[in-house]
């Protein structure tokens, strides 16, 4: 019984130490926004600034919409596949259905497409324009099995959510 509630309020100090590093990444990313919108600038600092603050990643950037399939944006990690059609892959199907996809075993993703062998669990968030069309996904791998917690989600939906509303396209 002690040790459960010393595990729970750990585990409660954990989560409070992250939800105030997600604050400390949405301030740095409206920082990096501040000088500059075009969304190459604005993507290539985003994702080098996710691949800095957050552990235990191999990949984090962006697949750009592009004549009706994705195409790689700026990104941070080993180099990856170029073109990825529209239901494809996790990228793929957080685009088509437009919604959020957290694999926390990628292995057991049908169609998976393993750019990087290490990557075990990834996170795809779609992003929009302002008629609410997808533009862009942005993708973050782990090298560690379910890496993507509720919290990560949440830190990294509004992450995507700052973005879409700050960049342009030219
Ligand atoms: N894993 C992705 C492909 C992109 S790479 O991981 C960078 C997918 O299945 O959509």
């Amino acid at each position: 019984m002690k040790d459960d509630m010393i595990h729970s309020e750990a585990a409660h100090e954990e989560r409070l130490d992250s939800r105030s590093d997600y604050r400390l990444l949405h301030s740095q990313l409206e920082e990096l926004l501040k000088e500059e919108t075009f969304y190459v600038s604005a993507m290539s600092n985003a994702s080098a600034l996710l691949m800095e603050s957050l552990p235990d990643l191999n990949w984090a950037g962006f697949y750009l919409m592009k004549d009706a399939q994705l195409v790689v944006g700026p990104f941070q990690g080993r180099p990856a596949c170029i073109h990825i059609p529209l239901g494809k892959g996790v990228c793929g199907h957080a685009a088509e259905k437009d919604q959020t996809t957290v694999v926390p075993d990628v292995h057991s993703f049908p169609g998976h497409i393993a750019c990087d062998s290490a990557s075990r669990s990834e996170i795809v968030i779609p992003l929009h324009d302002p008629r609410e069309h997808v533009t862009a996904v942005l993708d973050i791998d782990s090298p560690v099995p379910d890496r993507f917690s509720r919290e990560d989600r949440e830190g990294l939906e509004t992450f995507a959510a700052i973005l879409e509303q700050r960049i342009r396209f030219r």
